[in-house]
């Protein structure tokens, strides 16, 4: 099966983009303080717009309803086609993931230089903690890995991460992505099939 990751930066956040979005996610999007926030937030989402619309030819409805509160901030779901999507973002970076064979997730971290010591036991596994040689070495590849099963399943974090095992090895259909110097990503897709990841550039399709 194969599944496409579009990258992007929110430096190309444009005014027009705001048209793509519901209701909903421009009052989402004028809540944020911090221009950069904004733009990380409306550059993602439209990003997912223009990917869906260049791979299915139209551009459907995207629902983005919290399963707890209906709010639109949860996973987003193609609506009426037979493609899944994920998003992420941090920092300089935005993800775009879409796939027609499987559910799936992508996660992106940009690595930050805070003591994660007091995080260990909130991300490892009682396994983990105990099989690792170092584990804040792997620190990101484990959180990057664990968001980007929890968004494929859209638990996302009401299922603790401590509860899973991903490291050194997993059962689970995880990619390490490569994002660039500065950030960790990964890929989960709930299919056993042989996943092919093809990384492209989504910065033509902010600007077109
Ligand atoms: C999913 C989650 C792990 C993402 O965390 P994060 O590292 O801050 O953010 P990322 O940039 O990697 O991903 C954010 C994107 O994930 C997607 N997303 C949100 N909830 C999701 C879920 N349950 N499953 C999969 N994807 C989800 C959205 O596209 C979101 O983009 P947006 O912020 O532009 O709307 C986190 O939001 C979460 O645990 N959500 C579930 C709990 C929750 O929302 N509770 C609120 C109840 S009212």
């Amino acid at each position: 099966m194969s599944v496409t990751v579009w990258w992007a930066s929110p430096k190309h956040a444009s005014p027009w983009h705001d048209e793509l979005l519901t209701p909903g996610e421009r009052e989402r999007a004028d809540a944020y303080r911090r221009r950069e926030d904004r733009d990380r937030f409306v550059a993602a989402n439209a990003l997912l717009r223009l990917a869906v619309e260049q791979w299915l030819g139209h551009r459907p409805e995207i629902d983005r309803a919290c399963i707890d509160c209906g709010k639109p901030h949860g996973k987003p779901r193609v609506v009426g086609a037979g493609l899944h999507a994920s998003v992420s973002h941090s920092g300089d970076l935005i993800a775009v993931a879409l796939s027609e064979q499987g559910e799936l997730g992508v996660d992106v971290e940009m690595v930050s230089d805070k003591d994660l010591k007091l995080l260990l036991r909130y991300v490892f596994s009682a396994k983990e903690l105990e099989v690792l040689p170092d584990p804040l070495a792997v620190f990101y590849r484990a959180w990057t890995r664990k968001e980007s099963l929890l968004k494929a399943t859209g638990a996302g974090l009401r299922t603790p991460m401590s509860s899973l095992t991903v490291l050194p090895e997993s059962e689970y259909n995880m990619h390490d992505l490569d994002p660039g110097p500065g950030y960790a990503a990964a890929l989960t897709v709930l299919s056993s099939d042989p996943v092919s990841v093809t990384e492209l550039d989504g910065a033509a399709l902010l600007k077109a």
